[in-house]
């Protein structure tokens, strides 16, 4: 019996590397009778959700909440401090490093990509000589976590060292792995993070969020930029004057939003970015047992993003729509080149045994109904091998 995915009371297990599985508390803060966005109530909940990111982005100075998604945090990096003619290093190894080297060029300056193949990341050698190659780079980006080909960067502290080093600003495209990998803003000397409501921390789409250094930010406030809608400096300061937006904020994920960073705290960073790790573990291991080719290189795989290469034979439209229809699991296709060459499962958010458990023995029915032999009882062992440590 297939189910029925238009029956609203039917919720999907959404394994995608973002948008993802939604906690019911979180979607419920959503219900909240809306509140007058030039008010005292939205001030104090503004305050309390600055509060609360400083905790978890491990930073000084205010976060600063877009009502837009995670690309406009990574263009307000570059529209706010990188001017005509500027250089800035980029990491490209596949559709968002070469969003970035866009994004870099589109306002005049000029990027210098650091390419690595799709599964594969660059290496902080490589960082390393770029860097002293272009001295007068004002900036480094790094796309921590590769989403269209699942390759994250294992090296970001030691990026930090050498960006501080020779005084360009370090900025992190963490859309898809702030809240699940290890980045402490300051300890790391990361100048700016860019991440999304939908992805690790598990709220709704809708907020994009930013945690910077004091030193983009004074760099910012000293040299603005003529920006309208992603003017940084035009939201801090309204922001320190009465903890409220310049423009419209989005009500609902907002509520949503300060629910999910009262989970995320309970949790603990540390504990969450362990259960990232493990569920990851339980992913690779599962796939490998279950006879599936695993994409890109062991040692820059990341903890959130699980590609497969799809064996001979298995249609990428007709496997990825069986699962969801037949089993209610939907995982995400190959992006850019990798189209029909990989699916990708998202393992980040609320990602526990549950999830895990139920989409690997899912895919593994799924691919045996389409004639490819999983060797379902080796997956789940693989994964319960490392579930057992959650
Ligand atoms: C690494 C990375 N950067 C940027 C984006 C763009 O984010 P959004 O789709 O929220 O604008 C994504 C989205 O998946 C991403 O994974």
């Amino acid at each position: 019996m297939s189910i029925n995915a238009n029956d609203s009371t039917y919720q999907q297990l959404i394994m995608l590397p973002g948008p993802t599985n939604v906690p019911i508390e979180v979607t419920q803060a959503m219900v909240a009778p809306s509140i007058g966005h030039r008010t005292a109530t939205f001030s104090s909940m503004m305050k309390e959700m600055i509060r609360k990111g400083k905790i978890l982005f491990e930073c000084q100075e205010d976060i600063i909440h877009l009502s837009a998604s995670g690309t406009a945090a990574v263009e307000a990096s570059i529209t706010n401090i990188l001017r005509k003619d500027d250089k800035a290093l980029v990491t490209v190894c596949g559709e968002f490093g070469g969003r970035v080297s866009e994004q870099i060029a589109s306002v005049g300056a000029n990027p210098i990509e650091l390419v690595a193949d799709y599964g594969d990341f660059p290496s902080l050698s490589d960082f390393e000589r770029a860097l002293e190659n272009n001295p007068d780079a004002k900036a480094a980006y790094i796309v921590t976590n590769e989403t269209s080909s699942g390759a994250m960067c294992h090296w970001l502290k030691e990026a930090g060292d050498l960006t501080s080093k020779h005084g360009a600003f370090l900025v992190a495209d963490a859309v898809s792995n702030w809240g699940a990998d290890k980045m402490p803003l300051e300890d790391y000397n990361i100048d700016f993070i860019a991440t999304g409501s939908q992805k690790a921390c598990a709220a709704p789409p809708g907020l994009a969020m930013i945690a910077l250094s004091k030193r983009y930010k004074e760099q910012m406030m000293n040299d603005p930029q003529k920006l309208h809608f992603l003017n940084l400096p035009r939201f801090i300061k309204m922001s320190d004057k009465v903890k409220q937006t310049p423009f419209t904020p989005c009500l609902p994920v907002y509520f949503a939003l300060n629910k999910a960073y009262d989970i995320m705290i309970e949790e603990g960073m540390e504990n969450r970015y362990i259960r990232h790790q493990i569920c990851g573990k339980a992913f690779y291991d599962a796939f490998e047992a279950m006879g599936l080719q695993l994409f890109g290189a062991p040692e820059t795989r990341s903890n959130t993003v699980i590609s497969i290469a799809y064996p001979d034979g298995i249609d990428d439209k007709e496997f990825r729509g069986s699962l969801a229809k037949n089993y209610g699991v939907v995982v995400a296709g190959g992006f850019g080149e990798m189209m029909g060459k990989i699916f990708r499962v998202g393992s980040l958010g609320m990602i526990n045994s549950y999830y895990v458990l139920t989409t690997i023995s899912s895919i593994a029915n799924n691919m045996n109904r389409l004639g490819f032999k999983a060797n379902t009882d080796a997956a789940i062992d693989a994964a319960l091998k490392n579930l057992s440590k959650l």
